[in-house]
Order: structure tokens, then sequence, then C-alpha cells
């Protein structure tokens, strides 16, 4: 039994050593909850500006992590985020960054050649004993799996934003992925405090699937002018009892990303009336009003709190 319980747990997967790739609103949040759970992380970005964006937005969300965590003991609160960012470093060379990684996190821009460019670079440059993860919203796994030798080390993790606030994990399977692989993934997950769920590889996995259209068909009620964007989120808060309305999260979110989300699925699947684009979304991406991190969206909003304008 002893000999058993030995040789199981020397294949065990234990994951130390973590590298983020993409430092925009999901990559960092996920390096600072993979770094508060004790990986040592590397997270990479294209240049040195956008590394020292990702780093500061992660200095100021570890602030408000450690505020929670040690309200009345300014030295604890100290020591904490000392200590986790102790465990970040920063990276503009992706195949240096996984020479020794235990799991690589992919949340880079949502295109599919991009994705496979980068990933057959990771192939070559990371070890054997490396797992493969993307961060997709809406790609299948499966096709971004595809060009890399180790389809049986590669899965979904899908992460919400705020990334250090939601609590869910999502882990997506697809039929190569191995047992070993699957539950180092659950091991991770819980390791970073997430709760996880699994699902197969299906278009926008469980959460995007169910919100995506809920969030359009909210924009298109905008549009048909049955209601405004504030009665309408007013609405799904106290009459649902979501923390956000459907337009504010929309502007949360991104319309880049939304909109990329359901352009993709539209092509994908142009007979089902779910996946129709929005024409105002369309239009505020074209305009670059992108919501919350652009500073006007369908709401606009300044450096503290936002507001409606109309
Ligand atoms: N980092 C760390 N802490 C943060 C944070 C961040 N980025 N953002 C908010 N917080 C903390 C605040 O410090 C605050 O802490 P406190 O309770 O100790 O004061 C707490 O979270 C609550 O924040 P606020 O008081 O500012 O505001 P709210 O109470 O309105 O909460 C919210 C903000 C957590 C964003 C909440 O409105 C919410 O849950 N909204 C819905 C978010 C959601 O649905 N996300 C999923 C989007 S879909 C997605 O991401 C998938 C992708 O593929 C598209």
């Amino acid at each position: 039994v002893l000999k058993r319980s030995f040789s199981t747990s020397s294949v065990r997967q234990v994951i130390k050593n973590v590298t983020v790739i993409g430092g925009g609103l999901m990559g960092s949040g996920i390096a600072q909850v993979a770094a508060q759970g004790g990986n040592n992380v590397t997270l990479v970005e294209v240049n040195s500006e956008l590394l020292k964006k990702a780093e500061a937005s992660i200095t100021n969300n570890l602030g408000r992590v450690a505020k929670k965590l040690y309200k009345d003991d300014p030295n604890g609160a100290k020591k904490f985020v000392d200590e986790t960012q102790s465990r970040l470093k920063g990276s503009t060379n992706p195949s240096d960054a996984v020479k020794d990684s235990d799991l690589v996190v992919e949340a880079i821009v949502e295109n599919m050649s991009v994705k496979h460019k980068l990933f057959k670079a990771l192939d070559e440059a990371a070890p054997p004993k490396t797992l493969f993860a993307s961060n997709t919203s809406s790609l299948s796994i499966g096709e971004i799996a595809a060009v890399v030798n180790r389809k049986d080390k590669f899965g979904g993790l899908h992460f919400f934003n705020p990334v250090p606030v939601m609590k869910l994990l999502e882990i997506v399977r697809i039929p190569e992925q191995s047992e070993e692989t699957y539950q180092a993934f659950v091991a991770w997950g819980k390791a970073i405090r997430k709760t996880c769920v699994t699902c197969k590889d299906t278009p926008g996995f469980i959460v995007n699937r169910l919100l995506v259209p809920y969030i359009a068909e909210a924009i298109r009620m905008m549009e048909r002018g049955d209601a405004s964007p504030r009665d309408i989120d007013i609405a799904m808060k106290l009459g649902a009892g979501y923390p956000m309305g459907p337009i504010e999260l929309a502007d949360y979110v991104g319309h880049d990303t939304t909109a990329s989300i359901i352009q993709g699925w539209h092509e994908k699947f142009p007979d089902n009336p779910l996946f129709n684009p929005c024409e105002s979304t369309k239009r505020l991406v074209q305009e670059k009003k992108l919501g919350v991190k652009t500073g006007e969206g369908y709401y606009k909003y300044n450096n503290l709190r936002y507001w409606l304008e109309n």
C-alpha cells in the first residue's frame, strides 16, 4: 500500500512555477492570484511599458486585497504585499520565461493565429513537464491545442473579471487531456483559492454561453427603446439579484471582448439568433469607447466612480 501511494504521489504534477502570458486585465489578475497562492510567477508582456502598466495594476489590486484581509493590521498587510510581490517577476521573452515553468497560462488577444504562433514557440521552448492552459473566453481549446505536441497536457483555465475577487475557475477538458493534467489543474485551482467547475470544450463554456447572450439581449432591448439602460440595469440588480446590471457589466468586461466573442460565434453559428452582433456595440468599438477601461462605453466614467450621462 505504501509503495503504491508513493508511486502515485511521485507522478503527481505539483505546480510551483507559473508563467502568465499577457498582462492585460485578465493576465495581471491571474498572475496576482497565483503569486498570492504561493507560486513563483513570471508575467510576460510584449514590451517593458506594458509590463510596467500590468505591475502597477497588480500593486493597486494587491493593496485592495491586503486591506480586506488585514483590516486592522497594517504590518500584516505590508508583509502580505511584500511577500506576494517578491514571488512576481516580469519578462518580455516568452520562450525564456517558460524554461522552468510547471504551468503556462495564456491570456493574450483572442485571435487564433496569434495564439497558434505563441503556443508553437512555447511547445518548443518549454520542458516536457510544463502544462499549457488558455484563458480564452470564447475560442475552442481543442483548436488552440492543435499546434502543440503535448495535447495531453493542455486545457482551458477560464477566469472571471475582476480575477482577485471572482471565486470561479472553469476548467475545460479536451479529449486528449490526461487525467493527471486535469487533476493538476483542479489542485492548482484549489491552491489559488478558486472554486472549480468542469466542462467540455463547448462555445462559451458555462458562464459566457449564458452571460453573453443575456448581455446582448439587454443591449437589443435598449436599442429597441423598450427601456433605458439605467432601468434595465436597476431591474436586473433589484429584480434578479445580480451585482451589476447587464449594460454596466458590458462596459465593465469591455466591448472589444464581448463584440469579438459574439462575432466569432455568429460566424460559426449564423443561424443562432442568440449570437447576433449588436449594432450599438459595433459602433462603440469603432469609436474606441470600450467601456470602463477607456473611460466611456454605454456610460461615461471618471477616475473614481462612473455615472450615467443621459
Ligand atoms: N482587485 C482586488 N479587489 C477588488 C477589485 C480588483 N480588481 N475590484 C473590486 N475589488 C474589491 C474591492 O476592493 C471591494 O472590497 P471591500 O469589500 O473590502 O471594500 C470589493 O471588491 C467590492 O468592490 P466595490 O465596493 O468597488 O464594488 P462592488 O461591491 O460593486 O463590487 C464587483 C464590484 C466585485 C466587480 C461586483 O460588482 C461584481 O461582482 N460584478 C459582476 C462581475 C462579473 O460578473 N464578472 C464576470 C464578467 S464575465 C468574465 O469575466 C468572463 C470573460 O471571459 C468575459
